[in-house]
């Protein structure tokens, strides 16, 4: 049986509940490509939501791994038919990322904020640590795209390779632990409103918002991948594709790729 009850979530999620399906597994690969397989199959319909207590094979950005844990975390992907073309997608994944943000700050959770593309962090002491991230993953529909939304959050404090990350707890008032169901509703409220105004009018409209949310707005960051440095600059924002851009010594430069880090105390 699955610590994660999908019983109750017609009724935390209210008005958003028709727009919904959620279902819940103990243990998968990766909610992701469980979700594909049956969306593929025909067995899911846009609004799908998987939930998994554990992940055998869970896939994060650039290749890296994403497990979970039945208490520990919330792991799920969502599955969203969009009428856009496959052209018009850019900046989905910024757009969630705000989604996810907004739906936690309904619940109370402070400090928190978005590194590009997609993490979300929170900040603990002087620091920012990460609290969730999003993986999506498009293929083209017979009408428009399939968004297969893959979202993973520390509730409570987990170790990834030794390190502590950050948690929703920790950005809750009340110590208590974040109840699983309430996370998961307070989110798929909020995305609901943000892909559907996302199929309407794309990343614009959120892109005032992701900025402000962005913890390494107008600050000196690397952009590193596979540890080789490919940019270094001050982020002046982000465009409405998503695309990030620096100010560097040679003028402004697009990034669409990598990982950013912070470049303490240093200038451009
Ligand atoms: C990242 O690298 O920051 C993105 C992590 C996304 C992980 C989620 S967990 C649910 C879904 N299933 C997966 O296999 N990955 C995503």
């Amino acid at each position: 049986m699955t610590t994660f009850d999908p019983a109750n979530m017609p009724a935390l999620l209210g008005e958003a509940a028709p727009h919904f399906n959620v279902d819940a597994v103990v243990e998968i690969g990766s909610t992701n490509d469980e979700l594909s397989r049956r969306v593929v199959a025909r067995l899911a319909a846009s609004g799908s939501v998987l939930v998994a207590d554990r992940q055998t094979a869970g896939r994060g950005r650039q290749g890296r791994t994403w497990s979970a844990d039945p208490v520990r975390s919330l792991t799920f992907s969502v599955y969203w038919r969009f009428s856009r073309s496959p052209m018009a997608m850019s900046g989905l994944s910024l757009a969630v990322g705000l989604g996810v943000l907004q739906g936690l700050q309904g619940l109370g959770a402070q400090s928190l904020g978005l590194k590009w593309p997609n993490d979300l962090l929170c900040q603990q002491a002087e620091a920012w640590g990460k609290l969730g991230g999003v993986l999506i993953e498009l293929s083209p529909g017979r009408h428009g795209v399939d968004a297969i939304i893959g979202i993973g959050l520390n509730l409570l404090p987990v170790a990834v390779d030794g390190v502590q990350t950050a948690c929703l707890q920790e950005a809750l008032p009340s110590d208590s632990a974040p109840d699983r169901a309430a996370v998961l509703a307070a989110v798929l409220k909020s995305l609901r409103s943000i892909l559907a105004g996302f199929d309407q009018s794309g990343f614009a409209p959120y892109r005032a918002a992701w900025e402000s949310a962005h913890v390494w707005q107008n600050q000196v960051v690397r952009v590193t991948q596979s540890g080789e440095t490919l940019h270094s600059g001050r982020c002046v924002g982000v465009d409405e594709a998503g695309v990030l851009w620096l100010e560097t010594p040679t003028g402004r430069c697009p990034v669409q790729v990598g990982d950013v880090s912070l470049r303490v105390g240093e200038a451009t």
